[in-house]
Parts: C-alpha cells; structure tokens; sequence
C-alpha cells in the first residue's frame, strides 16, 4: 500500500495519460522516436540503461521528461531524493515522501530499482557530520541503514551502500566516518545493508576510478569486505567524463580489474561535460570567481553541429568499451534525462548552458542519441 496515495494517485494517473498520449505501453519500452527502436531496447541484451530521476520528475512535474523515462530506460537511480540530509534531516525525523514516490515510479515502470546512497560524506545532515563519539555515529549510522534500507527491502534493486569513500591516490577519504569509526565503518555499512536488504545487491561508487591509483583503493576495499566475508556484489564508475578523457584504455583496464574481483561493473553517473574548466586553463586560479565568464561559458544560446559531433563521437566511443565489456558491465546510468536538468549547468560554476546527455533542453534526442541507436548495426 503506498505511504503518499495522493502522490501514488497522480503520479499513477500521469503515467497512464502519458501511456495513452504517446501511444505507447510504458512498461514496454516503446521508442522516444517513433517507428525506431528504444535506447533500452537496443541495449536490452547487453546491460540496463538508467537515467537520475530528480524531484520534479517523481512527483510527475516533468511530463517530458517521464515520457522519455518510460520509453527509454530501464533502471532509475534518484540523484538526491534519498541522501541522508534529504531522508533523514534529524535524528528522529525521517521523510519518506519522495523517496516512496521514487520507489512507486520505478515499480510502476518495471525498471531496475536503485537506491543513492546509504553512506555519504555530502549532503550528510549535521547531527551527523559534527559527531565526534563513536559509538553515537555507530548509532546513527546502524538507525540510517536499518530503516532505510529496510523499508525497502524487495523493492530496491540494487543500493550504493558507500559513495566516494577514496581519495584520488587511493587512500581512504578523511570523512567523519572514517575520523571516528576507521575502516571498521565500511565493513559494518555493507554488513548492516545486506541485513536489512538480503535480496538486493550492494554496491561502492566512486568517481575517477579510472585513475590507477585510485583503482588501486577500491581493490583494496573490495578486498577487505571479502576478506571479512561481507557481501559487495558491484563497483559503480561514476563516469563523470569530458570529451578528451579519460582514455578508453584506462576505463577499460579499470573494468577489467574490478571485474576481476567478481563483482559487477556499473556506469553509474554517466555525463559528458562539454565546457571548459577552470583547471583547464594553464595558470588560471581556480578559485576566481569565473560566473558570467564568456570564456567559461561558450554556448549559452545552442552548441555548434561540430561539438554535437564530439559528444556523439564521445559517447560512441564509451558504449563500443561498454558493448566489449558487457559480460562485466550491467548498467549504463546517465546522470540525468535531459540537458535542462543537468548539475553540470551550475558545478563549477553556476548559471552555464552544459550540454552533457543524451536529450537536449527540449527532451529532443541529439546526434549522441541516434548515434547509440544505431551503434551495434555497425
Ligand atoms: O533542495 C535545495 C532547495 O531547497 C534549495 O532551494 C536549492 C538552493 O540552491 O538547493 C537545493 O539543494 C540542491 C540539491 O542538489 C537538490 O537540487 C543543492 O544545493 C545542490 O548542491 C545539490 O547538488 C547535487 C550534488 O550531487 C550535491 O553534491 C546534484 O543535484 C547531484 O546531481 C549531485 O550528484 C552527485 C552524486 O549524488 C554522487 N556523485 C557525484 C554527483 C555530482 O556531484
């Protein structure tokens, strides 16, 4: 029975009219362009294709937007719903409302169900981030996982139980966790997920874990949850990229390692930035405040058809690696459904016209799109 039936009611209700404008069976995947096959389709024998599903679409705001979401996806992952700040802002005060929404918008769509994140340095509410006794973060940490992961179990497919636990040489991430807890905290998050959560599988996700030395750290950290026989059933590679890098080779080698281990190999964040960076230029201060900077901001009325070219490239060029990999690789997930809602339009700097997906401002498929369509007729 849904925890918000009013919210279930509409969001139920939106999808169906959707259903019934497009045409299609949302359950079925049916094509954003008509008479072609859907992304997900294409892809359906080689790995699931996920889209970040933000507040306005779990609440049925972006009729666009789902309507993408059903025709072209098959996992969600919700880009803030479920952080710790947004579902449990004090010790004892739990929000359930979008996440439930969330939860229901997967389950309505029969999509692959994923949860982000149970154990997270950002958007960690106060309480958390400022306790300096261990067993009180035990404590909160043990309530967090239990009764979210919990009120889940046999819903949520698949948790990103830790997110960005490592630091770019591999070391562990001075996080409040690992302040006051050690190590000890990972191997307890993903002992106290596949309690509360037997029948879902566990992921870490990272940034960069390309990087070899950072590829490094997360076999170690895999190594320690096996060692201590707990359970981790996949690696997510955010996939935060540009389109110059990171090198194919490395993201392949990356893949290969992890799937070494056994585990599942994930993209789970996918975007490609197509604006410069401030540490992108020689010599520039990357603290400088670069808002309203031309330079940094060069496309803000619509993208030349050479850098549409480059992204398309781009993106063909990661989904032949994928494609390769798919015994390893089981989810694709891009970090948003279209270039409107993208974080990437205000990180580094806010108030940028970014063009990272594969749908533009106006949900239109772009180049990149078609060309994955048509990627493995070559
Ligand atoms: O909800 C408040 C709203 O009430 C307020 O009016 C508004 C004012 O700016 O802020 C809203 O919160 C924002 C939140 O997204 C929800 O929209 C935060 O400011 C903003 O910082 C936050 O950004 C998110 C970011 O994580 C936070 O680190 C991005 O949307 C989200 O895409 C991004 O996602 C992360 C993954 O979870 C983990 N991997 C990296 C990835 C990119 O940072």
């Amino acid at each position: 029975m849904p925890k918000f039936p009013l919210l279930s009611l509409l969001s139920a209700l939106l999808v169906a009219v959707l259903a019934a404008c497009a045409g299609t069976n949302v359950a079925s995947n049916a094509p954003a362009t008509p008479g072609a096959p859907s992304l997900a389709e294409v892809y359906a024998d080689n790995f699931y294709i996920g889209a970040a599903v933000n507040a306005r679409q779990i609440s049925g705001r972006d009729t666009a937007g789902l309507r993408l979401l059903a025709s072209d996806f098959s996992s969600i992952t919700p880009e803030n719903v479920m952080k710790w700040e947004e579902i449990q802002p004090g010790p004892d005060t739990y929000t359930w409302e979008l996440a439930d929404g969330y939860v229901e918008l997967g389950e309505r769509l029969d999509m692959w169900i994923i949860g982000h994140t149970l154990v997270w340095h950002s958007q960690l509410p106060a309480y958390v981030r400022e306790t300096t006794d261990p067993d009180q973060l035990r404590a909160y940490m043990e309530d967090h996982i239990r009764t979210v992961a919990g009120r889940y179990a046999g819903r949520i497919d698949g948790w990103d139980v830790l997110n960005e636990a490592l630091n770019e040489d591999g070391s562990y991430r001075e996080s409040v966790f690992y302040k006051v807890l050690g190590e000890q905290y990972i191997v307890d998050a993903f002992r106290l997920a596949a309690e509360a959560a037997p029948n879902t599988q566990l992921y870490y996700n990272d940034y960069n874990l390309n990087n070899p030395q950072k590829r490094q750290g997360v076999l170690r950290l895999v190594k320690l949850l096996q060692d201590n026989g707990v359970r981790i059933d996949g690696v997510g590679m955010q996939g935060h990229y540009n389109l110059n890098g990171p090198p194919i080779a490395e993201v392949e080698a990356s893949i290969d390692a992890y799937a070494g281990t056994g585990v599942n190999v994930m993209i789970t964040e996918l975007d490609l930035t197509t604006l410069p960076n401030p540490w992108d230029l020689d010599g520039a201060d990357v603290n400088q405040d670069f808002e309203n900077s031309p330079e940094m901001n060069p496309y803000p009325d619509g993208l030349p058809d050479s850098v549409s070219t480059k992204i398309a490239d781009r993106y063909a060029d990661l989904f032949d690696l994928f494609l390769r990999k798919d015994e390893a690789v089981t989810r694709v997930t891009l970090w948003g459904i279209n270039d409107a809602q993208t974080w990437l339009n205000n990180w580094p700097i806010r108030g940028r016209t970014n063009y990272p997906l594969l749908f533009d401002r106006e949900s239109r498929p772009k180049e990149a799109y078609d060309r994955l369509l048509t990627l493995k007729d070559n």
